[in-house]
């Protein structure tokens, strides 16, 4: 049985999954990082461990339903509890509506949306007999604004958004609180990839332009999403749920 609350953040062996981690265990709280990698779990183990912290790497395919439910089963059974669940895994796409296969509109349908879905039902139960809970879905400002070449993910972020909305309003009275966060371009391994993948001649050029898109003038952090999270799933947040958390140098509201 575990003392500390017992955090799992999926997609936790990087980027922004990675930064929540190590934000969630500098609050005290027990670590399970998921991932489909377990290596790369490990090492934001090991990086919490080298900090002080308490930690577990689980590997997990999250699009998996029956894997995810007895993933999450065990360890409930083992800790005793599920705190918190960050649903942070998820993959991106580019392409407009006539580029996307339909194998590709299924494959980021069964991560971002499955996804979310396979690991928000293998612990709300866990969290009802506790009689609490948080739940921070990584959405994206592509769940509220048209960004070009995105159908498929603008698609599967739009569904973390309401399914945050629609978690929320059926777990109020089961002290279950539900909320997600909406970042505009974080500088992360998923951004590298996207770069070094779609402009390998202009990395440094597309980087600036991408910075740019901000009204701020760069991309985030993963730090600076993790203190988010850290926040929305402390006490001090006790009265959020329902909302969306733009995080995103002004883009949604100031850009022009
Ligand atoms: N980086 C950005 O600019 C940005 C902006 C808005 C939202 N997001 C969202 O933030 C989240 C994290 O993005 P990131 O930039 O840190 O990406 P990343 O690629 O650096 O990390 C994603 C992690 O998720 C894991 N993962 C992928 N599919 C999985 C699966 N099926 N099961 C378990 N783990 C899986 C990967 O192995 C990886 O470790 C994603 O949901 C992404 O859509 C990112």
């Amino acid at each position: 049985m575990n003392t500390q609350k017992v955090s799992i953040v999926t997609g936790g062996g990087s980027g922004i999954g990675h930064a929540i981690s190590i934000a969630l265990a500098s609050a005290e709280q027990y670590i399970i990082v998921v991932d489909l990698s377990l290596e790369s779990a490990q090492t934001t183990v090991d990086e919490i461990k080298s900090l002080g912290g308490n930690a577990e790497a689980v590997a997990l395919d999250v699009s998996n339903h029956q894997l995810t439910k007895e993933t999450f089963d065990n360890i409930a059974d083992k800790h005793g509890r599920i705190d918190v669940l960050v649903n942070n895994a998820g993959i991106g796409s580019v392409g407009t509506l006539e580029q996307t296969p339909e194998d590709e509109l299924d494959k980021v349908y069964r991560v971002n949306v499955k996804g979310v879905y396979n690991c928000a039902q293998a612990v709300v139960g866990h969290m009802k007999k506790q009689q609490s809970g948080v739940i921070v879905n990584m959405a994206s400002i592509a769940s509220s604004v048209g960004i070009p070449d995105r159908f498929a993910y603008s698609m599967s972020k739009g569904a973390v958004l309401t399914m945050t909305y629609s978690i929320a309003k059926d777990y109020v009275n089961d002290g279950i609180r539900c909320n997600s966060v909406a970042p505009a371009r974080v500088h992360t391994p998923f951004v590298d990839s996207y770069l070094e993948k779609n402009y390998p001649d202009q990395v440094d050029e597309m980087f600036e332009t991408l910075s740019k898109t901000q009204p701020i003038g760069r991309m985030g952090t993963p730090k600076e999403i993790g203190a988010l999270v850290k926040y929305l799933c402390s006490d001090e947040a006790s009265f959020i749920t329902g909302s969306n958390f733009p995080i995103d140098g002004g883009f949604v509201t100031i850009n022009n």
